[in-house]
C-alpha cells in the first residue's frame, strides 16, 4: 500500500506526510533541506537522536535547518541519548565534525522553535492517522521504543516505513558486516524490521552509489536559489575529505540518506526484491542485516516480506537532487 498524497497540503502542492526520525549528521543534514525543499514531501515532524552526535546536538542542527528553512513550524522532537543496549555511544566527528554540520556551528539556542518530548510522536501519528510515512535514517531506538512503549499496534496507522539501513550482499561501513544505523543500536533494529509493516528498505548496496561529487556541489553553491546554499559546499567538503580518506580513489561522497526520501517522490529511480529481512543483535556480525538471496528462499509469510531496495538509477538520483536543490520550490509550499 502506497502512503497517500495530501490532496492539498499548504495551497499548492500535492504532498505526502512525512515524519522524520534522523541524527544529523552531514547527509542527515542533506536529507532534511531535501526534505523540505520537495514540494511533494510535507515534513510534518523531525525526531532528532544520537547518532552521529550526540543527541542535543542533533536536535540543535535539525532546528538550525528549520529556522534556516523558514520553517520553524515544523516540531522539532527530541529523541534517544542512546542505544537500546545502555553502551557508550561512539560518535563520528571524522566524518560529520564536532557539531555534526562539518565546520558549521550552528546558533545554541533558537527564538521561535520549540522541542518537544518524545511522546509528541504519538500524538503526529494520531493526528495523521493512515495518511503518513515514517522515514528513519538514523539509528533505529525511537522507532523500536514506540513498539516498546505503546506496543506492537503502535504504529499500526502508519501507511509505510522508508528506512535507510543495512547492507546486502556488499561489506559493513562500520564493520566487515555491518552499516552504522543498524550496528549502533542493532537491538533497535532488529525490534523494527521484526514489527513494522510496509518497509522499503535502502541499504549501503544502493546508497554507497548515491555519490555526489564536488563538482556538482559546486554548482550548487553557486546558483542554488535557497537559503541553505552558504551551508551545501562547507558541509558537503568536510564529508567529502572524509570519505576520500576511507574509499581511496571515490570520486564524491554518497548522500545515503537522501535515497529514502527520493523513493517516496520517485519511486521510479529504485527496485526492490521482497525478502524478510533479519538483524543480528550480538558478537562478531552484530548489526548484520540478512536476508535469503537464494535462488529458491525459504517461504516466509507475506507479510512479514520487505522491500529491499537493490537498484538504482544513479543519473536519475542526481538529476533529481540536482534539481530539486537547483529550484528552491520550498517557497512556495
Ligand atoms: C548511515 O549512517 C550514518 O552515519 C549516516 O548518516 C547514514 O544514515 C550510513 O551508514
Ligand atoms: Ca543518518
Amino acid at each position: 500500500m502506497k502512503g497517500r498524497k495530501n490532496e492539498d497540503v499548504r495551497g499548492s502542492a500535492m504532498a505526502y506526510n512525512v515524519l522524520l526520525f534522523a541524527d544529523p549528521g552531514i547527509d542527515d543534514s542533506f536529507a532534511i533541506m531535501y526534505a523540505l525543499l520537495n514540494p511533494h514531501i510535507n515534513l510534518v515532524g523531525i525526531v532528532s537522536g544520537y547518532g552521529n552526535t550526540k543527541k542535543e546536538q542533533s536536535v540543535k542542527n535539525s532546528a538550525y535547518l528549520v529556522e534556516l528553512g523558514g520553517r520553524e513550524d515544523i516540531p522539532i522532537i527530541a529523541g534517544a541519548a542512546g542505544p537500546l543496549s545502555g553502551e557508550p555511544v561512539q560518535y563520528y566527528p571524522e566524518i560529520h565534525g564536532p557539531e555534526g554540520l562539518g565546520p558549521i556551528r550552528p546558533p545554541d539556542s533558537f527564538q521561535n522553535i520549540k522541542v518537544h518530548d518524545y511522546n509528541k510522536i504519538l500524538e503526529i501519528v494520531n493526528q495523521y492517522k493512515g495518511n503518513l510515512i515514517i522515514v528513519n535514517v538514523g539509528r533505529l531506538t525511537e522507532l523500536a521504543l514506540m513498539f516498546i512503549l505503546y506496543g506492537d499496534n503502535a504504529l499500526k496507522d502508519i501507511t509505510e516505513f522508508y528506512i535507510m539501513g543495512g547492507a546486502f550482499l556488499v561489506p559493513g561501513n562500520i564493520t566487515a558486516e555491518a552499516e552504522a544505523n543498524f550496528y549502533s543500536d542493532s537491538i533497535a533494529a532488529r525490534i523494527v524490521m521484526e514489527k513494522a509493516h510496509n518497509v522499503h528498505l535502502y541499504p549501503l548496496n544502493i546508497t554507497n552509489r548515491a555519490i555526489i561529487t564536488p563538482e556538482m556541489v559546486e554548482i550548487l553553491a553557486e546558483n542554488s536559489p535557497t537559503s541553505f546554499r552558504p551551508l551545501l559546499k562547507p558541509t558537503f567538503d568536510y564529508y567529502f575529505k572524509a570519505y576520500q580518506k576511507n574509499v581511496p580513489g571515490i570520486k564524491g561522497a554518497p548522500i545515503h540518506d537522501v535515497v529514502p526520501l527520493m523513493a517516496i517522490t520517485n519511486p521510479e529511480i529504485f527496485k526492490y526484491i521482497p525478502r524478510r529481512v533479519k538483524v543480528e543483535e550480538f558478537g562478531n556480525a552484530k548489526g548484520k542485516s540478512i536476508a535469503d538471496f537464494r535462488p529458491k528462499p525459504d517461504p516466509e509469510p507475506l507479510e512479514t516480506l520487505d522491500y529491499i531496495g537493490m537498484e538504482a538509477d544513479i543519473p536519475k538520483f542526481v538529476e533529481n537532487f540536482m534539481e530539486i536543490f537547483l529550484k528552491g520550490d520550498y517557497e512556495k509550499k
